[in-house]
């Protein structure tokens, strides 16, 4: 049997398994449980958020004979029907390969014919910011007076490219970026329903870096799962992501924060000599800077909210500490500075050097001033 991506085997089959998007399941099952179906909708949102899963499950639940709790039950004539890839009455469209006025004429003759199995016929258009011109003014005309049995669902990762005329004639519904805790919830459940065992920092640190998108998430936990075999580990997925250790992050901001240029660049070196991209590495001291200084500032809160190991937290913690609390901020503002340079410059080896070099300057000057000022207040107590 040939694999099936997890992305794919995992595309939800009920409304219920549909995470992040309370806010638009909850409104298309009270259409659904009250009987008033709209003739157009608009998914919009960024990539592997949830429309088309969405839209085929919405698609199948409007047809079948017994919903259960708005979706659809899986089991009666008309779902399993519907189940077939061939079947006539739920038509997917990719408008970004069949986006000319000829594919949208064709789509408006098919459109005459009645469902053959269930109450309505469903046409799904996937990027359907694709379409050009006269094709969209031969989608509206269909719009506007369709078939009561025809309902249309639009979807776009580019809402803003859609004209008004065709906007004003749909539902709209707004698809989020899901957060981290949900994303991390349905990876644990994925690998758990797999068989795979996991470390719980390392499903933290791939549902952060898939940044709200589910599909990304399960891209990469595929990646890891296929490098790591069955169990995932942080190191592991480190590598998968072509990260920064974090025994690195922290042996650098160890060096930084006491000022020693040399070992400083000698931790880097460490680093960019395995190949590991100057761009990268900065983004990454970047992140960690800003997790110490959500340890310094929000404390134990701070703590729920970072992903680390325990080895890593105690080293992390003694860092955290409120001496050194303006150097944190320095360092977060001179590598900040520094990204777009890095982004286009021929030696940007030399420019992450010379942005580590400032920041450990400039905290160096921050330490002196701040030990001039405890001086001063130590003599001024004394004088009082
Ligand atoms: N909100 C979500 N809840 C659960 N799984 C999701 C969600 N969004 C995306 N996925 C996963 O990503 C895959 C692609 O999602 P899809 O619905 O095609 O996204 P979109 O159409 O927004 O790009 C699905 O098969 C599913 O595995
Ligand atoms: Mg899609
Ligand atoms: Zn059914």
């Amino acid at each position: 049997m040939s694999y099936l991506a997890m992305y794919r085997q995992f595309r939800p089959k009920t409304f219920d398994e549909v995470i992040g998007q309370k806010h638009v399941v909850q409104t298309l099952i009270n259409q659904i449980e009250s009987g008033k179906i709209g003739h157009a909708y608009l998914f919009c949102g960024s990539r592997g958020t949830g429309k088309t899963s969405t839209a085929k499950i919405f698609a199948r639940a409007i047809n079948c004979e017994r919903p259960h709790h708005g979706s659809p039950c899986g089991e009666c004539a008309t779902c399993l029907a519907l189940e077939q890839a061939n079947n006539l009455d739920i038509l997917e469209i990719d408008a970004a390969s069949n986006n000319r006025v000829d594919e949208i004429r064709d789509l408006r003759e098919k459109v005459k014919y009645p469902p053959v199995n269930g109450k309505y016929k469903v046409y799904i258009i996937d990027e359907v910011h694709m379409l050009t011109d006269s094709a969209f003014n031969a989608l509206l005309k269909t719009l506007e007076e369709p078939p009561k049995y025809v309902v249309f669902i639009l979807a776009t990762t580019e809402v803003h490219k859609l004209p008004a005329t065709i906007l004003s004639r749909c539902m709209r519904f707004d698809f989020k970026l899901v957060s981290t805790d949900e994303i991390a919830k349905l990876i644990e459940k994925v690998l758990t329903q797999s068989g795979v065992t996991f470390e719980p920092s390392a499903v933290k640190l791939i549902a952060r870096a898939a940044e709200g998108g589910v599909r990304d998430a399960l891209s990469i936990t595929d990646m890891c799962v296929s490098f790591a075999g069955g169990h995932i580990t942080y190191d592991a997925v480190i590598d998968v992501l072509g990260a920064t250790s974090r025994e690195h992050l922290i042996r650098i901001s160890r060096e930084m924060l006491a000022g020693n240029v040399g070992t400083s660049m000698l931790a880097l070196d460490e680093v960019l000599s395995q190949g590991k991209s100057p761009l990268v590495l900065s983004k990454d001291l970047i992140a960690y800077f800003r997790d110490l200084l959500m340890l310094i500032t929000i404390g134990d809160k701070g703590k729920e909210l970072l992903i680390a190991d325990a080895e890593d937290m105690q080293a992390m913690l003694e860092q955290a500490t409120p001496e050194n609390y303006a150097k944190v901020v320095q360092a977060m503002e001179e590598l900040s500075k520094i990204e777009q340079e890095l982004r286009y410059s021929l030696q940007p080896r030399i420019v992450l050097e010379c942005g580590v070099v400032r920041a450990i300057e400039n905290t160096s000057l921050v330490a002196r001033v701040e030990a001039l000022e405890k001086q001063v207040k130590d003599i001024q107590s004394k004088n009082q």
